[in-house]
């Protein structure tokens, strides 16, 4: 299993797609797994539910992808805050794609499809999370500046040259 972890913004659904084709691998995208699981978006389902109710299904649905077929799986930024998900992830091939803060807040612009931005200061988020992903991480790719091409080819090109992950 690959798995593309990394703050909103850092473009882990579109690396994942590029790297899975590469791979020759099936794409999932954890977000939309977890809206087709509730039928509904997930500003909703924070609305509706919460953040706790948006982390039970995301922990649901995430857990149950990553126990399923080989893929190229991008998650949702805030995944890794929930601990048995850090734990399964030690048996992946995890990427993390690093993006600064300012940067990731300048690149999603319009906020209204990303609950967490309307209830946390952006900046504590990330801050927070940075060393969760730093520590799960297999490699890393500085995803600032650059074309989802450039870093699809960087991912691959570390993933072989560290022995990370092969077919
Ligand atoms: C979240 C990130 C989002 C989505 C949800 C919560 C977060 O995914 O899962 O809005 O807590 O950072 P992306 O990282 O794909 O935007």
């Amino acid at each position: 299993m690959v798995v593309l972890v990394g703050f909103m913004g850092a473009g882990k659904s579109s690396v994942g797609r590029g790297l899975a084709a590469r791979l020759d691998l099936p794409f999932v995208d954890a977000d939309e797994a977890v809206e087709r699981a509730a039928g509904k978006s997930i500003p909703e389902i924070f609305e509706q539910k919460g953040e706790a109710g948006f982390r039970a299904l995301e922990s649901e649905v995430t857990i149950a992808l990553l126990a399923g077929e080989e893929a190229v799986v991008a998650l949702g930024g805030g995944a890794v805050e929930t601990t048995e998900i850090r734990s399964l992830l030690e048996d992946a091939t995890v990427v993390y794609l690093e993006l600064g803060a300012e940067e990731a807040l300048t690149r999603i612009g319009d906020p209204s499809t990303r609950p967490m931005l309307r209830s946390h200061d952006p900046r504590a988020l990330h801050a927070r999370r940075v060393p969760l992903y730093e520590t799960i991480a297999d490699v890393r790719v500085p995803a600032g500046q650059r074309s989802v091409e450039e870093l699809v080819d960087e991912v691959v090109a570390l993933l072989e040259s560290t022995g990370s992950f092969s077919r």
